[in-house]
């Protein structure tokens, strides 16, 4: 599939917006989901999204197809945690457009991912999954990702 990788635009902050938001949602397990509407979790939700989205220590990257529709996005920065003295690069959140999917778009991402993170010094990448992202997890998988650490839950 003939794809074009760029940095992403303010016009395409509608889409990436709608897009995170879904998968957010889609993510969440269904215990917490009961307890608040889709309008709760977006207003929650978006000044924690907004601080990735607008850093420009952090960057979009947007697959394109060859008549510049967009195909998908990843969102990569870097992040640390107090259990390592050493930063590493971070995919936030990758996604396809349902018609593009399963045609190597979101390989091409993280590729595009890893280039950038690269650039950046960084020696490691990282992300998190949502255990239910059966797409996802097969996805990173598959790029060669294997789980860390893992975060349990239990409701009370
Ligand atoms: C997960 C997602 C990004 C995958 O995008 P994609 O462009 O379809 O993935 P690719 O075509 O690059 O797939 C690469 C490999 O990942 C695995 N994979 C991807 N989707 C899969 C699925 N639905 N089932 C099983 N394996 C899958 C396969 O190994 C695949 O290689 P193959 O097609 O040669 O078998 C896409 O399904 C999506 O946007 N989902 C909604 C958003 C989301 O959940 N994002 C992840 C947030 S953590």
């Amino acid at each position: 599939m003939d794809i074009r990788i760029r940095e992403a635009t303010r016009e395409d902050q509608d889409l990436i917006w709608k897009a995170t938001m879904e998968t957010v949602w889609n993510d969440l397990p269904p215990d917490e989901r009961r307890h608040f509407d889709r309008a709760t979790l977006e207003r929650h939700f978006r000044p924690h999204a907004k601080q990735v989205l607008e850093s420009t220590d952090n960057s979009i990257l947007v697959a394109e197809g060859p008549d510049a529709s967009i195909l998908g996005y990843a969102i990569v920065g870097s992040a640390s945690t107090m259990l390592s003295p050493v930063p590493f690069g971070f995919v936030y959140d990758v996604w396809v457009a349902p018609e593009a999917r399963r045609r190597g778009v979101a390989r091409r991402l993280l590729a595009a991912a890893e280039d950038w993170c690269r650039a950046q010094g960084y020696r490691k990448l990282k992300l998190e999954v949502a255990a239910s992202n059966v797409a996802a997890r097969a996805l990173y998988t598959a790029d060669g990702f294997a789980e860390e650490r893992i975060f349990m839950g239990r409701p009370l």
